[in-house]
């Protein structure tokens, strides 16, 4: 079943009280657990109201899974919740229940490549927010609010991605037709080892005013969100994120390029399993950007035939032995390419000389036009990125795992949305110009001055 992560209590207990702050529930008010699991929210709430002598809101619970339903049923047997087996993203969900004064969840966190072709079709054609690479909690927020009733209020805990990804753009256009009273960035281990960037986002049905954001430092501040569907990254960080550290990726990296172009990617990137034996040795694993997913690494199953040594220089013709024979079936089609001058190249050079001893070592690859910035790792080193791919070559003295986490967070995050140029679509283009600028915090240059002075 899709996407189950359970709240731990005390966060259940965090998000009730923010809930019912300054609105506490009276009699006879109702109150919906979208995607309930085995219901930690309807334990908090219970407690909560138990604690501070409140009426317990009439609650109903929808979970598609019957597993996670059964273990509610019996752990809430005599509980003021009614708990069905639905799914709450189905259309007869708006027509069988009248609206709720309140709503809470920790919607399913289940990316698109979790779902089938069928259900993406579903979604898109229902749903404003299936936007390009939509999340499924993104669904559940628009249809959840579609139930809120006039005055009602809804908290949720969900990846902060949607403050800032393309994708959301639709999610936040429908938000701020709202009042998001607070986005509370909460601590990354919120769900222990699995790392979403949570915030919890409190909204009333009621006419739209200023936000409360609270950072994961504590610090508060009160900001008007843009409503036009345009990132709230730098709004919700105070502009551009300020990490004034001095130092840059550019400064902590030995390269920083775009992967290779062979002018002819549909002769030389074969796949793996295609190769003939006899040309095994002439191979390097290559990815492009496309083949780039979030849960894989950079091994796409495809390789480059390439006459290039890992010193980066091309064997000479009377050297060329299995790939001769395999290229020569190709010369008409790589005379053809642009690139090619007869008597200045040879006819099996690729476009640009790779540069094989810089890119034979561990590094970190990322999309060269995106949606939203992601980086990673390729740890054996023997990746040769397509033109597609920018790629990295850390400095020795940098940890390549901690470097990517900090690529890959919220800080680094906002920077590129807030300073990359925009392709189509609003995608990033990630630049090595730009990449280079980046700011990285001061313990990557100080291991790597540590690591000069030993030297
Ligand atoms: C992130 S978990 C949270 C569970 C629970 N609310 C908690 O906080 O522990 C999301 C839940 O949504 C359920 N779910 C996923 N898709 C659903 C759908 N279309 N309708 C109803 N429930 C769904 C999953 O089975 C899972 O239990």
């Amino acid at each position: 079943m899709k996407g189950h992560v359970p709240t731990p209590d005390d966060l259940a207990d965090h998000m009730v009280a923010k809930l019912f702050d300054g609105h506490e529930p009276t009699e006879g008010d109702t109150l919906l657990y979208p995607g309930c699991g085995t219901g930690p929210f309807v334990a908090a709430v219970h407690r909560y109201c138990d604690a501070n002598d409140l009426p317990v809101p009439d609650g109903v619970g929808v979970e598609l899974d019957p597993k996670h339903l059964t273990k509610a049923r019996e752990n809430h047997a005599n509980k003021n919740v009614e708990l069905l087996e639905r799914d709450f993203l189905d259309d007869s969900i708006l027509e069988d229940f009248s609206e709720f004064d309140y709503i809470i969840a920790n919607p399913p966190y289940v990316p698109i490549e979790g779902l089938s072709e069928e259900e993406k079709e579903d979604y898109k054609a229902r749903f404003d927010t299936a936007e390009g690479r939509f999340d499924l909690f993104v669904l559940f927020y628009e249809q959840a609010l579609k139930l809120l009733a006039d005055g009602g209020r809804l908290s949720f805990i969900t990846p902060e991605k949607f403050e800032y990804t393309s994708t959301t753009a639709p999610l936040r256009r429908i938000l701020s037709t709202y009042d998001i009273e607070e986005i509370e960035h909460v601590d990354e281990d919120s769900f222990g080892d699995l790392v979403t960037f949570p915030v919890i986002t409190t909204v009333n049905n009621t006419e739209p005013t200023d936000t409360r954001i609270i950072t994961r430092e504590g610090d508060e501040r009160t900001v008007s969100l843009p409503s036009d569907g345009s990132s709230w990254a730098a709004t919700v960080r105070g502009g551009a994120p300020d990490i004034d550290s001095g130092v840059t990726l550019g400064d902590v990296c030995e390269r920083i390029s775009c992967g290779v172009a062979t002018g002819a990617d549909s002769v030389f990137v074969v796949d793996e399993d295609e190769v003939p034996p006899q040309l095994e040795e002439w191979t390097y694993p290559t990815t492009s950007g496309k083949q780039l997913r979030i849960n894989d690494g950079p091994d796409s199953g495809q390789v480059f035939i390439s006459a290039y040594d890992e010193h980066g220089s091309l064997t000479s013709e009377d050297e060329l032995g299995a790939f001769g024979d395999w290229a020569d079936l190709h010369r008409e089609r790589l005379e053809d390419r642009s690139c090619y001058k007869k008597g200045k190249r040879a006819w099996y050079a690729w476009h640009e000389n790779p540069p094989m001893e810089d890119i034979l070592q561990p590094k970190i690859v990322c999309k060269d036009i995106t949606e939203s910035p992601h980086f990673w790792r390729d740890d054996t080193g023997e990746v040769v990125p397509r033109h597609s791919v920018y790629y990295l070559i850390p400095e020795d003295s940098v940890e390549l795992d901690e470097l990517q986490e900090y690529l890959n967070g919220p800080d680094a995050s906002a920077w590129l949305e807030a300073n990359c140029q925009r392709a189509a679509n609003g995608f990033l283009r990630m630049q090595s110009t730009v990449l280079k600028q980046l700011p990285v915090p001061q313990e990557f240059g100080e291991s790597r001055q540590a690591k000069l002075t030993e030297l």
